[in-house]
C-alpha cells in the first residue's frame, strides 16, 4: 500500500458523520416504504431473487454519451455544492479536480512507466491506444457504444461518469427531468449505491474480471501490484455525493464504512476464487497464475529478517508458496460476528484450499466452489448487518488478537488488517465511542504508525507490524 492520506475529519467526513446520525431516521422510513412496495409486488420479488447481477457499464448495451453530456453548470458541473437540490451538482467539479480517475488514470498511460510496461510486453500499440490498458485506465466501451457526434465522448477523459454510472443513452433525458432513482436504474443507471454492485464495479478494475486482468506477466513488466479496500477507497476517491436525508428517501442505500468493508471483502474473495476457477486466468504456462499467491512468498531476500514463521490457519509448512488470502482473513472476521458457524466452516475451507493449492492435496476447484456458494448466501446477510458499538469493539478486538497471534504475518494480510482498523477506528468516532482528542491521538499516533509499517512491501517487516498492532491493541483495550 502506498502511503495514503489518513482520514481527516475536517475533510468530507465531518458532514458525513452528522449525516449518518441524521440519516438513521430517514433510513428507517425509507426501509418501511421499500418494504411496503416489495410486499405489494411480491411477484416481482420472487423474480428479483433470481435476477442477474447488474452488468458492468463497460459491457452494458447503452451508448456512452461522454463526460461533456454531464458537465453543464446547471447539471453536474456547478462550481459549489447546491444544497437546495437532491444532488450537489458539483460532482463534475470534484471529479475533474480531485478524482484520480480523471486526473491520472488515463494520463499516466502517456508516461515513461507505461511505455516501458508496454515495451516489455512487446505490445504493438501505444499504451493510450491499447485496449489492454484502456479497459481499466479509461471508460472503454466498444466503438459503436460511444456518442461520437460533436466529439461528445472522449477516451482521454479517463474514467468518466459513465465508466461507473453506466451509459446514459436511455436515462440522460429522463433523469434530467426528475425521474425516480428506480426508473433511472431501469434505464441503465448502474446501482453504485448498492454495496455489492459497487464492490463488483470497483474490483472489475482494481482486481480484474473475466475480460481484463493484471496478471503476473503485467506485473513483471512493471505494473504496480493491486491493493483495494472498498470503504477506504470510496473515501479516497473522494466522495462526490452526500448520503443525506433525501438520499435514502429516494430509495438509495447508504451503507456505513464497516458494512462496506465487510461486503468489499466478501466480493473480493469471490472475485479471487472466480479467477482461480477461470481457465483463462488461472495459469501462466505450466505454473499457476502467480498474482493469486502471496507476492512476498517469493519476492523476499534470503535473510534472517524474513525467516519463515508458521501461520496456524494455513496448516502449511516452510518452503511452499501460499495463496494470497488477505481478503479471506478479513472476511472470516466479519462473518464471525454475523454467523459464527459459517465463519468456522469458512476457516476450515480456507485451510483446505491452502492445502489443495499449495501442496496439491485435494481439489481446489471443489473447495473454491463451496466457498463461493457460502458467500452468495452470506451477502444478503451482510447487507442487513447492524453495525453498532458492540460490534465495532468485538471486531477490532478480534482482528488485533489475530494480528498479535501471528495470523497476519504475510504482507497482504497485514495491509488489509491495517486498512480495516482504520475504517473501524473511524467508525468508533462516528458512533461517538471516542471523543475528538482520542481520535486525533489515535490517528496521529498508533494508527499512523501501523499504516506506516505497511507502506512499502519491500521494506515491510512482520515484527515491526506486530509491534504496531500491539500498541493499537493496548490503546483500544480500555475503550
Ligand atoms: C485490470 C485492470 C488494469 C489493467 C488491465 C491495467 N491496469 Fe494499470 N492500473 C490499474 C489500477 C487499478 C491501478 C492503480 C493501482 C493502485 O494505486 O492501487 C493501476 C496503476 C497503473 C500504473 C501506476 C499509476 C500511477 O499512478 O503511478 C501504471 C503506470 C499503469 N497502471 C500502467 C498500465 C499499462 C501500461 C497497462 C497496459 C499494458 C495497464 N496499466 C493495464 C488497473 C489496470
Ligand atoms: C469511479 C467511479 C465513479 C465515477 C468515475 C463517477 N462516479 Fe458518481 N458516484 C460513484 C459512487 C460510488 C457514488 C455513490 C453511490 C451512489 O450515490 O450511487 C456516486 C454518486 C454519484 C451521484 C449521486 C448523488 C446523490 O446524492 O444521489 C451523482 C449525481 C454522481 N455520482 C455523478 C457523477 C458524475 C457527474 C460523474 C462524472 C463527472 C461521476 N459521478 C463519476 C462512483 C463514480
Ligand atoms: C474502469 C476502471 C476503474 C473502475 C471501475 C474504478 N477504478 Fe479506481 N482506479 C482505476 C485506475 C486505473 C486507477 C489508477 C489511477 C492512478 O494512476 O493513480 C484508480 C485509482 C483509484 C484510487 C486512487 C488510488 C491511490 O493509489 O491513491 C481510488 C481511491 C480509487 N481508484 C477508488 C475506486 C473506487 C471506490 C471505485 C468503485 C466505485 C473505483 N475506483 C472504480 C480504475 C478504476
Ligand atoms: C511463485 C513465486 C512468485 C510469486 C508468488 C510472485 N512472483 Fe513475481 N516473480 C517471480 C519470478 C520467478 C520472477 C522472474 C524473476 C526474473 O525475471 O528474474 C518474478 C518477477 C516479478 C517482477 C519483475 C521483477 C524484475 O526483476 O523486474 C515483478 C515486479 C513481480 N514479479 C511482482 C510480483 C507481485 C506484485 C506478486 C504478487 C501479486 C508476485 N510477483 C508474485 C516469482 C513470483
Amino acid at each position: 500500500m502506498k502511503r495514503r492520506e489518513l482520514i481527516l475529519r475536517d475533510e468530507p467526513r465531518d458532514d458525513l458523520t452528522q449525516h449518518c446520525a441524521r440519516n438513521r431516521e430517514g433510513r428507517v422510513r425509507a426501509l418501511a416504504h421499500l418494504l411496503a412496495m416489495l410486499v405489494a409486488a411480491s411477484v416481482l420479488l420472487t423474480e428479483a431473487a433470481g435476477a442477474e447481477p447488474p452488468v458492468i457499464p463497460q459491457y452494458a448495451k447503452d451508448k456512452h454519451e461522454g463526460v461533456s453530456s454531464c458537465d453543464g453548470s446547471t447539471c453536474h458541473g456547478s462550481a459549489a455544492p447546491r444544497n437546495d437540490r437532491n444532488v450537489m451538482q458539483n460532482e463534475y467539479s470534484i471529479w475533474v479536480d480531485e478524482d484520480r480517475h480523471a486526473t491520472r488514470a488515463y494520463k499516466i498511460l502517456l508516461n515513461r512507466d507505461s511505455k516501458r510496461i508496454s515495451r516489455n510486453l512487446g505490445r504493438k500499440k501505444k499504451p493510450h491506444e491499447d485496449s489492454l490498458c484502456l479497459d481499466c485506465h479509461a471508460d472503454n466501451p466498444p466503438m459503436n457504444m460511444r456518442r461520437t457526434e460533436n466529439n461528445a465522448f472522449r477516451i482521454d477523459d479517463g474514467i468518466g461518469c459513465e465508466g461507473c454510472h453506466g451509459g446514459a443513452e436511455r436515462y440522460l433525458r429522463p433523469h434530467d427531468s426528475g425521474s425516480s432513482h428506480a426508473k433511472n436504474i431501469e434505464l441503465g443507471l448502474y446501482p453504485t449505491d448498492e454495496p455489492v454492485a459497487r464492490a463488483r464495479l470497483c474490483l472489475s478494475c482494481h482486481f480484474g474480471d473475466r475480460k481484463k486482468f493484471v496478471d503476473h506477466r503485467l506485473m513483471g513488466a512493471g505494473h504496480p501490484r493491486q491493493s483495494f479496500e472498498l470503504a477506504l477507497f470510496s473515501i479516497l476517491q473522494p466522495y462526490h455525493w452526500e448520503p443525506d436525508q433525501d438520499y435514502t428517501k429516494r430509495g438509495k442505500q447508504a451503507p456505513n464504512d464497516v458494512k462496506l468493508w465487510a461486503i468489499g471483502q466478501a466480493v473480493a474473495v469471490d472475485e479471487v476464487l472466480d479467477a482461480m476457477l477461470d481457465p483463462n486466468r488461472n495459469r501462466l504456462g505450466i505454473f499457476p497464475e502467480l498474482v493469486l499467491y502471496d507476492c512476498q512468498a517469493c519476492h523476499h531476500t534470503i535473510d534472517k529478517q524474513r525467516r519463515w514463521r508458521p501461520r496456524k490457519s494455513t496448516g502449511l509448512g516452510p518452503g511452499v508458496v501460499r495463496l494470497n488470502d488477505a481478503n479471506f482473513l478479513m472476511l472470516v472476521q466479519a462473518v464471525a460476528l454475523v454467523d459464527p458457524g459459517t465463519s468456522k466452516k469458512l476457516r476450515a475451507d480456507l485451510r483446505t484450499l491452502h492445502q489443495a493449492t499449495s501442496e496439491g492435496r485435494g481439489s481446489s476447484e471443489k473447495t473454491a466452489k463451496a466457498i463461493r456458494s457460502k458467500i452468495a448466501k452470506l451477502l444478503p446477510r451482510l447487507e442487513k448487518w447492524k453495525v453498532d458499538a458492540k460490534v465495532l469493539r468485538k471486531l477490532s478486538k478480534n482482528i488485533l488478537t489475530a494480528a498479535v497471534d501471528g495470523e497476519y504475518t504475510d504482507y497482504a494480510g497485514s495491509e488489509q488488517a491495517a486498512m480495516a482498523l482504520q475504517s473501524i477506528v473511524y467508525s468508533y468516532y462516528a458512533e461517538s465511542m471516542i471523543d475528538d482528542a482520542t481520535y486525533d491521538s489515535l490517528e496521529q499516533g498508533e494508527l499512523s504508525k501501523l499504516l506506516g509499517t505497511v507502506e512499502d512491501p519491500d521494506t515491510w517487516n512482520p515484527d515491526r507490524a506486530k509491534k504496531a498492532f500491539k500498541s493499537l491493541q493496548a490503546k483500544l483495550s480500555g475503550i
